[in-house]
């Protein structure tokens, strides 16, 4: 008996070598040491700009979601094109719909004024979402830190199997999540961050106007008066991603994140299909019905997935670089 206990205590311990070896981990209070006012530098800028434009407290959550669902949280989104690449930011489905990267610049550069080259942009992504959500929602958590920043931007990879569409279905959604290691769980909660923000009325004007293809037919599945107000925001005109109408996600409590989205959804008051759709696979269902019970459970599981979805593929140790400006890959 002693051996095959002896073999599985020295496999468990290879296991586990191999494991710590091939992870990459972030660390709470990553910068102590290094620049312990990271975090509260982060904040500040975002507190002022909000305060400015409450608006961009969702466009930075936004923000931090699309970077991570492209090469993974390593700043890639925040990088400009330059004359032979279109990057990230100016894919249609960033531009000119995403708001907000000045303000990570701003942080960004008060930062290099305090720290130079030791606070990753990825990470001040990773704060300022966090501020927005502290700052909309009263919901504080803890985002470990230590991302390092990519050197590569392209904006076909963003609709290209990275970022989901507002028209997917929900099965698409769950494979799009689950590309990144994240749950159809996980998928729906984090939807919920549509209880605040807006969106473009090109991101669901086939649904009020070209349904299934058919000219001046609105998706049955919309809520009728919903709809009705949907077509007046949205003339057939606005059609048009430069087109700046934009309609709240939430329409009941615009600015409040809080558990309404899911509300909305079962009443059929949600202006994407990808919001929608929750309600047609009976798992999804059931986790949008018990989080428009239970408001506490959700602002629980949205931490946990945020924190989830901070991990994604990211670079850590010596990978990747720390960029000096969050717009510009450092000149080697
Ligand atoms: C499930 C797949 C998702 C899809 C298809 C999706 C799609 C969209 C679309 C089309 C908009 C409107 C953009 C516009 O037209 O201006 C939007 C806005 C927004 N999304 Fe999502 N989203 C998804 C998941 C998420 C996640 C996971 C988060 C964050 C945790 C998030 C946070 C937001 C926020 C806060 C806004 C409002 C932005 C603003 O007001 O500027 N979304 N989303
Ligand atoms: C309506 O939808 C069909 C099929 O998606 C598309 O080919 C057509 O261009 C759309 N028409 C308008 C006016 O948007």
């Amino acid at each position: 008996m002693r051996f095959p206990t002896l073999l599985f205590a020295w496999a468990t311990a290879v296991l586990l070598a191999h494991v710590v070896a091939d992870s990459k981990f972030l660390e709470a209070n990553f910068y102590k040491q290094t620049c312990p006012q990271a975090e509260h530098t982060v904040h500040d800028v975002v507190r002022r700009a909000v305060a400015r434009n409450p608006g961009l407290a969702a466009s930075l959550i936004r923000m931090h979601f699309r970077d991570c669902f492209v090469r993974g949280c390593d700043g890639s989104l925040l990088i400009n094109s330059t004359p032979g690449n279109t990057a990230e930011k100016d894919s249609v489905a960033n531009n000119p719909s995403m708001r907000g990267f000045e303000v990570i610049d701003e942080a960004k550069a008060a930062l290099e004024a305090r720290c130079p080259r030791t606070v990753s942009c990825a990470d001040v992504l990773a704060f300022a979402a966090r501020e927005g959500v502290s700052l909309a929602g009263g919901i504080y958590y803890r985002v470990p830190s230590g991302r390092r920043d990519g050197r590569v931007s392209i904006a076909d990879e963003v609709l290209n199997n990275n970022v989901p569409s507002p028209t997917d279905e929900v099965a698409e959604l769950v494979a799009s999540f689950k590309r990144k290691g994240l749950s159809a769980d996980d998928m729906v909660t984090l939807s919920g961050a549509h209880t605040i923000g807006r969106s473009h009325c090109s991101s669901f004007t086939q649904r009020i106007h070209n349904f299934s293809g058919e000219v001046g037919r609105t998706d049955p599945s919309i809520d009728k008066s919903y709809a009705a107000g949907l077509r007046r925001q949205c003339p057939p005109s606005a059609d048009n991603p430069n087109d700046l109408t934009t309609v709240p996600l939430d329409p009941v409590t615009p600015r409040e994140f809080d558990n309404q989205y899911f509300k909305n959804v079962l009443a059929r008051k949600v202006p994407l299909t990808s919001d929608q759709t929750l309600l047609t696979s009976p798992h999804t269902a059931g986790i949008v019905a018990s989080y428009a019970a239970a408001e506490k459970a959700w602002r629980a599981k949205f931490v946990t997935a945020m924190q989830k979805m901070g991990n994604v593929e990211v670079l850590t140790g010596h990978e990747g670089e720390i960029r000096e400006k969050c717009f510009v890959v450092n000149h080697h």
